[in-house]
């Protein structure tokens, strides 16, 4: 073959490559949706802070890889900006479907218009976004976070029903703005607020990592005479904090009382040796919900606009057999 007319060939290639990936994924194209041609998606991910977040991400991972789905991942390290940069260069590459799980929950309109331009859907995984233009993505498949703050909530009420003296209680948020964070603070806040007796003496963030949960915690011993209860955003808050209160000389879980979310397995074996009280499950793995919705998104089929994750609540008594089934 002469040079020419390989480089004709290449040229038509790559045209045709172009093509099949679409500039967009209107609805209903079926020839990039619909099973004929491999699907590319676009996943930003909030980044590596925690336990669950490894356990999504690889769920992610594992499903797009045995739905068939062509993943093009980014860990955006807890960084907004990382994730805009993802996404824009989501929409430069003409990837098929865009999904990802935002660090905070405002300042995304702009970006999100920009896919819509493009003709790129969007779907949201794990965590929410503010925007009041719901038309700038498809679906929302996560936790309800407000949910899990008032389960931590409501086991409180219960611990201390009967009693009268005051219980100071810590707070260990998540990620500033992020919406487990807000949302956690405001279901678990609901819930306490009927009753004088609970009282949030010092709540800051520890970033949904173990090292700031250590930090935080060993601040709060620093500045609080009296804490009754500790309440962590995360299991890796708690865990970290688990190390900050032994290292003070008191009992986890006796001394302090610990409700965390999540229920990864090193939170269960921290249940199961008494020193976490409760779990509110905050389940991560998504990825073949997501992997369907993407589908089903893509062929321009209907899909309900938010789907809730099915989870429960897990006491230090349920800890030990609970352990051995625990699949994150
Ligand atoms: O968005 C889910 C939260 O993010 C998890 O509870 C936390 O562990 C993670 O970092």
């Amino acid at each position: 073959m002469s040079k020419r007319a390989a480089v004709a060939l290449v040229a038509t290639a790559m045209a045709v490559a172009l093509t099949a990936c679409g500039s967009g994924g209107g609805s209903g194209d079926k020839a990039s949706g619909g099973g004929d041609k491999q699907l590319t998606v676009g996943f930003s991910q909030v980044g590596a802070e925690s336990g669950w977040r490894t356990a999504n991400t690889k769920s992610v991972q594992d499903a797009a890889k045995k739905a068939g789905i062509n993943l093009k991942f980014s860990d955006a390290q807890q960084k907004q900006e990382n994730q805009i940069k993802a996404i824009r260069s989501f929409i430069q590459q003409k990837v098929d479907v865009i999904a990802f799980s935002p660090v905070v929950e405002s300042g995304w309109d702009t970006v999100l218009k920009e896919a819509k331009d493009a003709k790129i859907p969007v779907v949201l995984t794990d965590r929410a976004v503010d925007s009041k233009d719901e038309s700038l993505y498809a679906t929302f498949l996560g936790s309800d976070f407000v949910e899990e703050g008032k389960k931590a909530g409501d086991w409180l009420v219960k611990e201390y029903q009967g009693k009268t003296e005051p219980v100071n209680i810590v707070e260990l948020q998540g990620t500033t703005g992020s919406a487990p964070a807000n949302d956690r603070k405001s279901g678990f806040g609901d819930v306490i607020k009927g009753d004088a007796k609970f009282k949030v003496v010092a709540s800051q963030t520890g970033d949904f990592t173990r090292a700031k949960g250590k930090e935080v915690m060993q601040a709060f011993l620093k500045s609080q005479p009296k804490i009754d209860v500790l309440y962590a955003h995360n299991d890796d808050m708690a865990l970290g904090a688990i190390q900050a209160i032994e290292e003070a000389g008191k009992t986890p879980g006796k001394d302090i009382k610990i409700i965390s979310v999540d229920g990864v397995k090193d939170a269960f074996t921290a249940m199961a040796a008494s020193k976490i009280n409760v779990v509110v499950e905050c389940n991560p793995l998504l990825g073949d919900q997501l992997m369907e919705l993407i589908k089903k998104v893509k062929k321009g089929e209907t899909v309900e606009r938010r789907i809730k994750t099915v989870e429960g609540v897990f006491t230090m008594d349920q800890a030990a057999a609970a352990l051995p089934n625990r699949q994150y």
